[in-house]
């Protein structure tokens, strides 16, 4: 696969560009507007520098992967596209409303993934005409650095095509896949966020301080980073909706977005992304 198409160029889009990029792809990012376009290669050149600053790049070899990423508000570019990932907002609605359009744009053969982080592929997949050619590829933040995707199977999912979609992963972009049946939040977030939502819960309840909360969990448990920072770095409003998401499929008060995550959002404040969540990062 030497062609892809990324359609969202955020955090996700931009990181998977990035990683596709690196490994020698051409890639096309499809943003709605101009400014939002401008963003997303501001996004990845940032990225790309802070890998030289670190060693990990060659000034060259970031200049060469620059170079590989057109950016575009003209989806009409996806035409000549082998796989095309869609990382837009999580929304169910925006992404049918893109996977109609694209249905018109694309060969018959192309391979059309969703980097959704719960919502259930089989409802995407309806979209298309040909969903047997539809499946999750679920990347992580940040991209470059996380090690996995999931590559999410649903039950009409041509065999070859998720062989495909899996080489490309593994040999093209060194990530390591595992495989999740069809299902809201499929293995990753299925676990993680009623961990998290569990951690706002504790925290609403005034159970533990928030420091208290990530110091736990960061050297308890040796993660990266505490839940209620996590849930910062991905966004409070991305929570909110793969929360909803879980919760409608399951129907498990366990998967309920706790109140204070709800206020949070309407409150504008989503994380590191807006300046403030959890945390105040201005
Ligand atoms: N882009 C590229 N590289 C980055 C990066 C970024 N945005 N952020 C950090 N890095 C790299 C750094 O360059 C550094 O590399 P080096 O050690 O080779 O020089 C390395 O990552 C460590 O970075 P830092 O020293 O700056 O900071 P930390 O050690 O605190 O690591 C972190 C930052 C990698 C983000 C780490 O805290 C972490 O792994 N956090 C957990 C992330 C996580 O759980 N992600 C999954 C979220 S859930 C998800 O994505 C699913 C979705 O559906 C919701």
């Amino acid at each position: 696969m030497e062609r892809v198409g990324i359609i969202g160029g955020g955090q996700m889009g931009a990181g998977i560009a990035e990683v596709c990029a690196k490994a020698g792809v051409d890639v096309v990012v499809r943003e709605v507007t101009q400014e939002l376009a401008a963003a997303g290669e501001a996004r990845i050149q940032k990225s790309l520098e802070r890998a030289v600053s670190r060693g990990k790049l060659q000034q060259a070899d970031a200049e060469a992967a620059m170079g590989r990423i057109r950016f575009t508000t003209d989806l009409r570019l996806m035409a000549d596209r082998e796989l095309v990932i869609e990382a837009i907002v999580e929304h169910e609605g925006l992404k049918v409303a893109t996977f109609e359009e694209l249905d018109g744009i694309v060969a018959d053969d192309t391979i059309v993934a969703s980097n959704t982080s719960s919502l259930p592929i089989t409802r995407l997949s309806a979209a298309m005409s040909n969903p047997s050619r539809f499946l999750g590829l679920h990347f992580f933040n940040p991209v470059p650095v996380m090690a996995l995707v999931e590559v999410v199977e649903t039950l009409i999912l041509d065999p070859e095509v998720a062989a495909r979609a899996e080489a490309f992963v593994t040999e093209v972009l060194g990530k390591t896949v595992i495989r999740s049946k069809d299902r809201a939040g499929f293995i990753v977030n299925m676990l993680l966020v009623p961990y998290l939502t569990e951690a706002i819960r504790m925290f609403e309840q005034g159970f533990a301080s928030k420091e208290d909360i990530d110091t736990g969990m960061r050297l308890g448990a040796n993660h990266p980073m505490g839940p209620l920072q996590l849930c910062d770095y991905i966004g409070l409003d991305t929570m909110k909706l793969v929360a909803d998401v879980l919760f409608e499929e399951f129907k498990s008060p366990q998967y309920a977005p706790p109140p204070l995550l709800s206020r949070m959002v309407e409150a504008g404040l989503l994380g590191r992304k807006s300046g403030r969540g959890f945390y105040d990062y201005s």
